[in-house]
């Protein structure tokens, strides 16, 4: 392992924007596939790997959910999770904020309850390892909101477990006021809110997230820096940006990695954070994603960048002071 490399894996990190199913490598889809007999459109592990190209976030997502349809029972979201779980942690990631996609499930028939207890059991045994995780129960935007508070009825009995409610899926065409009273539901119940907003939407959509919404972070936000007003806004509320460069790069968010702007948004004062978003989809956990980005900023900022996720995160202020020490005492 190269010295930056090294370094990476031994910062201590919180990783605020991953979706479980999103996790799933081709080894793994094979092998649940195969117990559950389930025929799948691949002949081999690097045939699906090839089929990852896409010139979109809508290419990816038609073949994130054609993916996520192996999962069927309790032990393939347990199996899903821990995969996760131990290879973040090889990464250095000492606690998770996790986001599932119940609807992606449910409206294939598998129970609300047969996911979220195999990533409960999951994250529960990882916790034994000291992995600390909070999940996040994400509405599915390409859907109405009669679908996403039917989901918000079946999570009730689960919100001790469940940290917050999150955005995701077809971003264009589907803006934030569409989840208006779903997330004032969620915000009078308790739970945090979080939203994807600027990854290939435009900056209203950051604004209507913020001001419609009222979200506690923004997942992803690119393109919240073409509006100063609203950068301003973001920094003046220090509310954090799980940014994904990955991700970015795959779904051509960017053109190139030089070009991703985790630089100028450290610059602007803005509190981004580096994500992996969908690991097995494009390339590379969160370690290979703070390597991504190594020509772009110094070490110094990627220590803030760890920093900037624990205080994004919605782990308690000893907590995340504990956190920060141990960043301070690894980067000094
Ligand atoms: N679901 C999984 N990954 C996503 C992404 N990057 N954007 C929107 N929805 C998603
Ligand atoms: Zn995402």
């Amino acid at each position: 392992m190269s010295a930056a490399g090294a370094f990476i894996t031994g910062l201590p990190k919180a990783e605020l924007h991953i979706h479980l199913e999103g996790s799933l490598e081709p080894e793994l889809m094979f092998e649940i596939a195969r117990r559950n007999k389930i025929a799948i459109p691949f002949k081999s592990v690097n045939e699906v790997r090839a089929a990852y190209r896409f010139s979109r976030l809508q290419d990816f997502l038609d073949i994130y959910y054609r993916g996520a349809d192996v999962l069927r029972h309790e032990q393939d979201f347990y199996d899903l999770t821990r995969a996760y779980l131990a290879r973040a942690a090889a990464d250095g990631v000492c606690h998770v904020e996790a986001f599932f996609d119940p609807q992606a499930h449910t409206a294939r028939g598998v129970p609300f309850a047969v996911v979220i207890d195999g990533i409960l059991a999951a994250l529960k045994e990882a916790a034994s390892d000291g992995m600390t995780s909070r999940l996040i129960m994400c509405f599915l935007r390409h859907l109405d909101e009669d679908d996403a508070f039917a989901t918000f009825k079946a999570a009730e009995p689960y919100f001790g477990c469940i940290a917050g409610v999150g955005l995701d899926s077809s971003e264009r065409g589907h803006p934030p006021s569409k989840f208006r009273r779903v997330f004032a539901a969620a915000g009078a119940a308790g739970l945090k809110r979080v939203a994807h907003a600027g990854e290939e939407g435009p900056p209203e959509y950051v604004w209507e997230a913020l001001d419609v919404l009222k979200i506690d972070r923004i997942d992803h936000g690119n393109r919240a820096l073409e509006d100063p007003k609203l950068v301003a806004r973001i920094k003046a509320e220090e509310i954090t940006l799980t940014v994904c460069p990955l991700s970015n790069l795959k779904l051509c968010v960017v053109g190139d990695m030089a070009d991703h702007p985790i630089k100028n948004m450290l610059n602007q004062g803005l509190r981004a954070t580096v994500n992996s978003d969908d690991p097995a989809y494009f390339g590379g956990y969160i370690a290979d994603n703070y390597a991504a980005v190594a020509g772009l900023v110094t070490e110094a900022d990627m220590a803030e960048l760890a920093r900037n996720s624990f205080r994004g995160s919605f782990l308690d202020a000893a907590a995340t002071a504990k956190h920060l020490a141990a960043i301070d005492s690894y980067s000094a």
